[in-house]
């Protein structure tokens, strides 16, 4: 049994995950902050970034392109060169020498790109030929959305392959699992939601197959890391990036059971809508449809953190923004202390202001 057995648990009981113990069950959420170097190599105020908040039971990084294709955004890493795993080697190393856990999120934008940012040019791919409404966020400031071009049949195990060469880079650059982000109107997201996919091939239709590519992505990565060192994120009912289902709960439900057949080191999941705060899906429900751990994430705080484990609703908490304004969050929460404001001002993109200078607590 993975799953916590006992209401006792709190965001500060240990879990243990196959063979890697987290110290706490106060996450860090994946948080993208556009602060890589040239060539999306993870920098030194990234090592610093990771480093001061490695008391978190586990660390998600941010969002890492599997590929040169899987770009979406200026300034965000990625897992596909060598000098990519060389930068995450240093910031595995940081969070290892505080004690700390980290994985990667292993991350393909689809269509929530733009061809400026892709290799010669192209049109980002997705599942099929509808551009999102809004606009991408280029070198050369926001431009419209493109219609992407469909990923045909014979391009998908490209994809896949993809996927398992970054889980090979994640563990030669030194982290303890890795994430697949299958969120937040993102390649694998696409598939999954009826909104996006329009398919009439073996990866469209029913559930079953919106959800063979993030099956086929899930085996490949578990083979490369084991049982228990694989996460995978959703979120049922986030409309960010323009993307929607027109029936979450059973679509996630199924994704939910489905995922159940692989010893994942946990499901996480993005609670509600981003961008509204509504909340339809009952996350219960999906969560008993899951045999793993449960990880909840979305607005919580030490209370509701707290009263989602010990009522069973969860069984760790991923925190994004209470991460971004203070580095020491497990060490506050634990002697209830007060709290930094997140500064929305110098989320993505920038230097360390904003960054590697919110201060721990000082006492007063
Ligand atoms: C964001 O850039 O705000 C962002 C990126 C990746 C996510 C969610 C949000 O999964």
């Amino acid at each position: 049994m993975t799953s916590v057995t006992s209401n006792k648990n709190n965001l500060f009981s240990p879990i243990v995950l196959g063979n890697l113990t987290l110290a706490n069950r106060i996450i860090m959420a994946p948080l993208t902050r556009n602060r890589a170097g040239d060539g999306n190599v993870p920098q030194d105020m990234n090592v610093e970034y990771y480093r001061q908040r490695a008391g978190a039971g586990l660390i998600i990084s941010e969002g890492s392109q599997i590929s040169a294709t899987g770009v979406g955004y200026p300034a965000t890493p990625g897992i596909h060169s060598q000098l990519q795993i060389e930068g995450w080697q240093r910031v595995t190393n940081a969070v290892h020498a505080e004690g700390g856990r980290i994985f990667i999120q292993l991350w393909h934008t689809g269509r929530i790109s733009h061809s400026s940012l892709q290799p010669g040019h192209k049109l980002p791919v997705a599942p099929s030929a509808l551009k999102a409404a809004g606009q991408a966020i280029t070198y050369e400031g926001m431009k419209d959305f493109e219609t992407p071009h469909a990923l045909t049949l014979d391009e998908l195990p490209g994809i896949v392959a993809d996927y398992a060469t970054a889980a090979k880079n994640a563990k030669a650059a030194g982290f303890d699992g890795v994430e697949i982000h299958a969120a937040n109107g993102y390649l694998l997201d696409q598939f999954l939601r009826d909104g996006t996919n329009r398919r009439e091939d073996d990866y469209g239709g029913d559930v079953t197959n919106r959800m063979r590519l993030l099956v086929e992505v899930v085996e490949e990565v578990i083979a490369v890391w084991g049982d228990h060192r694989v996460g995978v994120r959703l979120s049922p009912e986030n409309s960010f990036n323009d993307i929607s289902d027109s029936r979450p709960q059973q679509t996630f439900n199924a994704v939910a059971k489905k995922l159940s057949d692989y010893r994942l080191a946990y499901l996480h999941v993005l609670e509600g809508d981003m961008m509204t705060g509504e909340r339809h899906v009952d996350y219960v429900a999906l969560r008993n449809c899951f045999a793993g751990p449960y990880m909840a994430n979305n607005g919580y705080d030490l209370d509701s953190g707290n009263r989602a484990i010990e009522q069973n609703d969860a069984d760790m908490v991923a925190f994004g923004k209470l991460f971004i304004a203070n580095p020491d969050l497990p060490e506050r929460f634990a002697e209830n202390l007060p709290l930094n404001k997140p500064d929305h001002d110098t989320f993505y993109g920038g230097d360390e202001k904003g960054y590697t200078d919110y201060p721990k607590y000082a006492g007063g």
